[in-house]
């Protein structure tokens, strides 16, 4: 079995689109593409970057469950926006500054609008700012976006699927989703879980996918925690298809007990996508020393350099946390740095280092 954190796993040509445009598109794309992920989906590899930036307007805004907006994003130019595939995100460029990253979950065969799906997390729940500044959004205001990158690839042609999505981790899932669900040619599931429903987006998409064929309705289970409990990873699994490949994005918690219930006969291949930070893992307690700052810090085993630079320096720019942004990028003066990104070339890593995932040994002197 093959498990696939966000970014790689690209193994076969799709079959064709309806849209004879797309059609070509998708064929175009991923006879450049395959190469690529076959050459690296063994090891681990910077993510393909897309760092054009693009003038966007909001140009809607709808309210999809409690704490939860929609946002559908015209270009400034009245361009077309560049084509995706299911599991592509986008960066948004606040009007602070900060970066954020979100799913496209729109339908592909708009090219002329991007969607996104932001839940409100208060700064005393952990949040960053960013998706409580995504809130105060208003129509017509004006946002840089960048993109669409390929972070959580999706497999067009595997033998089955059951995709697995926790509250706002629908949004890679529903393109997913939609795309399985029209073709129909091999089987599927979707377990969709959520604390309450009220809190759980899209599940008006959700259920027009469950009527727009007969059988899919069975396929599609949703289960909010306080109707049916806390899910079960193993029940979970029980009903993925026979050599399905799994695709979930949801909370850390109950990605991580799927991956315990996992190797099972049924699952062929892994593919997750967290929207919260790892915890760390093999994690060894070293020192930072803020050279333009002044400070020496201690990084705890358990901590990321980018907590421990935080608590001195809260400005230190962030956004992904799972280090495929780049965002966090410092100078590294002195030391030595175990590199654990999925961002940076070698060339990069001589002298730089993301502070969000990656560690050293002793001290590291960084030019902050
Ligand atoms: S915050 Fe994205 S790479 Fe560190």
């Amino acid at each position: 079995m093959s498990e696939t954190p966000r970014g790689v796993g690209v193994r076969v040509p799709p079959t064709a689109d309806p849209n004879r445009t797309m059609r070509t598109l998708d064929t175009l794309v991923r006879r450049v593409a395959i190469p690529v992920a076959l050459r690296t989906s063994r090891s681990r590899h910077p993510i393909g970057q897309v760092d054009r930036d693009l003038r966007a307007v909001v140009s809607r805004i709808t309210v999809a469950g409690e704490g939860v907006k929609v946002f559908e994003l015209s270009r400034a130019d009245c361009k077309q926006f560049p084509w995706w595939f299911p599991g592509a995100h986008i960066d948004v460029v606040l009007p602070s500054g900060k970066v954020r990253q979100y799913s496209l979950n729109g339908r592909r065969d708009n090219p002329n609008q991007w969607r996104i799906a932001v839940r409100r997390i208060p700064l005393e729940a952990g949040g960053g700012g960013g998706s409580i500044e995504m809130h105060e959004l208003e129509v017509g205001d004006a946002l840089v976006v960048r993109g669409p990158r390929e972070a959580f690839p999706f497999v067009f042609n595997e033998a089955g699927y059951l995709f697995v999505a926790g509250g706002i981790g629908i949004t890679p899932i529903l393109p997913m989703l939609r795309r399985t669900a029209r073709r129909n040619r091999v089987p599927w599931t979707l377990v969709y879980t959520g604390r309450t429903r009220d809190s759980m987006p899209f599940l008006d998409e959700i259920a027009e996918i469950a009527g727009a064929r007969p059988g899919n309705a069975e396929r599609i289970h949703v289960w909010p925690d306080d109707e049916y409990g806390t899910p079960d990873a193993a029940k979970i699994i029980s009903l993925a298809p026979a050599g399905a490949a799994l695709y979930t994005c949801g909370p850390t918690p109950m990605i991580d007990a799927l991956r315990r219930a996992i190797p099972d006969p049924q699952i062929d291949a892994l593919h997750y996508e967290r929207f919260s930070p790892p915890p760390v893992v093999a994690g060894k307690p070293f020192r930072i020393r803020l050279e333009r700052e002044g400070v020496d810090l201690p990084v705890r085993a358990d901590e990321t350099a980018l907590t421990a630079v935080r608590r001195v320096h809260p400005g230190q720019a962030y956004s992904c946390q799972q280090g495929f942004c780049g965002t966090c990028k410092v100078r590294v003066l002195e030391g030595t740095v175990e590199h654990r990104d999925r961002k940076l070339t070698d060339y990069e890593r001589e002298g730089h280092m993301l502070l969000c995932v990656s560690r050293g040994s002793g001290t590291v002197v960084l030019d902050v």
